[in-house]
């Protein structure tokens, strides 16, 4: 029997994947209410989620993750009978500059939230109730030229992002060995799609090239990191949430390895294409610099468990998915513009008020 959700706290939903979750989980299951608590650091944007905002059984809460009691009173206000945890500190290069708020979102916030959903679900009155965290590949480390992560890899962090994350991890499992909460746990490769932050590679490279700015490559540009569509992410973490074993984690990942520097030059040869410069053009911007200290080298994800258990297939191709993200940067520069210049961090004052 499938686990049905009727009312889900989703953290982070304003960020990147959490929003693409969001508008994904509401079209595909109306009647089951959602409450994006997110607390807006620079990375929540408000303007991923126009439209889905002014569907009833949406709710949005300014928020942090570390707030106990604002947490407890969630859940039983909205009868919460799942969470879907994506909020986090989610940037390596900053882990690397400024590892504090790492722990403390990642590591502290984790904990915080696992301990209010244990004392909701023992003492709570929903049927059933599933806790899902949303992890990373990364928690595996580095891999040489051959092989994949399984779930059973040696966790092995190398930035002070992974390791946060790594923790997390560690604290869920205890929270279902300790006291049987149904737990789950997923660990997806790299996300590409619409609003990502233009920190990240890619859309950094497409923000770029619209500009006619240099694309630092890190390194010598030969890294491998495995990629998949955001939206075949967010229907992974649906069905793990509706269909996933209490206590267990799934890999998810979608086959589709790619060198950086060659991303680097897919995404200039398309968008000389798109823009209607010569072939050629964009690729001259390409500048090598300073690698990122203890860059792990390769990911790849074996996702044959979430393929056979739950019978998840990602839908898009690479080809496809990546052609349709640079259209969707292209049309939708006005979303860029407001994240260079900060303006979307005003949004939740025009919707929500000043406070
Ligand atoms: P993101 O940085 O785009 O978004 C993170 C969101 O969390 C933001 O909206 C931010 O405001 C919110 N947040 C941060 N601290 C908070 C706090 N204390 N309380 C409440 N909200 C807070 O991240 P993303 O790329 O969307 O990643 C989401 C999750 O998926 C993360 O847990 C990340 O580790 C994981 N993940 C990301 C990728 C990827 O490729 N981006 C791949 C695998 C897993
Ligand atoms: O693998 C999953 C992870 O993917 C997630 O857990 C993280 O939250 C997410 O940020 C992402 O981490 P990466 O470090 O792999 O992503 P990023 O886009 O920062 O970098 C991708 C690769 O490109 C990496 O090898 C570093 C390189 N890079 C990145 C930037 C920003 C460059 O060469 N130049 C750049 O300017």
């Amino acid at each position: 029997m499938q686990f049905r959700p009727t009312s889900i706290l989703v953290t982070g939903g304003a960020g990147f994947i959490g929003s693409n979750f969001i508008n994904c989980f509401m079209s595909r299951n109306p009647g089951c209410r959602v409450t994006n608590l997110d607390i807006l650091t620079y990375a929540g944007n408000l303007e991923n989620l126009r439209g889905v905002d002014k569907n009833p059984d949406y709710r949005f809460v300014r928020g942090d993750i570390c707030d106990a009691p604002l947490i407890a009173a969630l859940l039983v206000e909205e009868k919460i009978d799942a969470v879907v945890h994506f909020a986090a500190e989610s940037h390596v290069d900053r882990s690397i500059t400024g590892p504090e708020i790492f722990v403390k979102t990642n590591v502290l916030g984790t904990q915080v939230l696992l301990e209010e959903c244990r004392k909701y679900w023992q003492g709570s009155t929903v049927p059933d109730f599933r806790y899902l965290q949303i992890s990373t590949d990364e928690v595996y480390g580095s891999l040489g030229d051959t092989g994949f992560f399984t779930e059973d890899t040696p966790l092995a962090p190398n930035s002070p992002y992974s390791a946060s994350k790594t923790g997390a991890d560690l604290l869920v499992r205890a929270y279902h060995e300790t006291y049987g909460m149904p737990t789950l746990n997923t660990r997806c490769s790299n996300n590409y799609g619409p609003f990502h932050f233009p920190e990240k590679l890619i859309p950094l490279m497409i923000s770029n090239i619209v500009n006619k700015k240099p694309l630092p490559v890190y390194g010598d540009g030969l890294n491998v990191r495995d990629w998949l569509h955001v939206k075949d992410h967010s229907i992974a973490v649906e069905t793990v949430l509706k269909g996933g074993k209490p206590g267990a984690v799934y890999n998810i990942g979608g086959n589709n390895e790619w060198k950086n520097i060659d991303i680097v030059h897919l995404v200039c040869d398309l968008m000389d294409g798109s823009l209607g410069r010569p072939q050629g053009d964009s690729r001259s911007l390409i500048t090598f610099v300073k690698d990122r200290p203890g860059h792990d080298r390769r990911y790849a994800i074996d996702a044959a468990k979430i393929r056979r258990d739950l019978n998840w297939e990602p839908s898009y191709t690479f080809e496809s998915g990546i052609r349709e993200t640079i259209a969707w940067y292209l049309d939708n520069q006005e979303w860029v513009a407001h994240v260079t210049s900060g303006e979307y961090q005003k949004y939740y004052d025009t919707q929500y008020g000043t406070h």
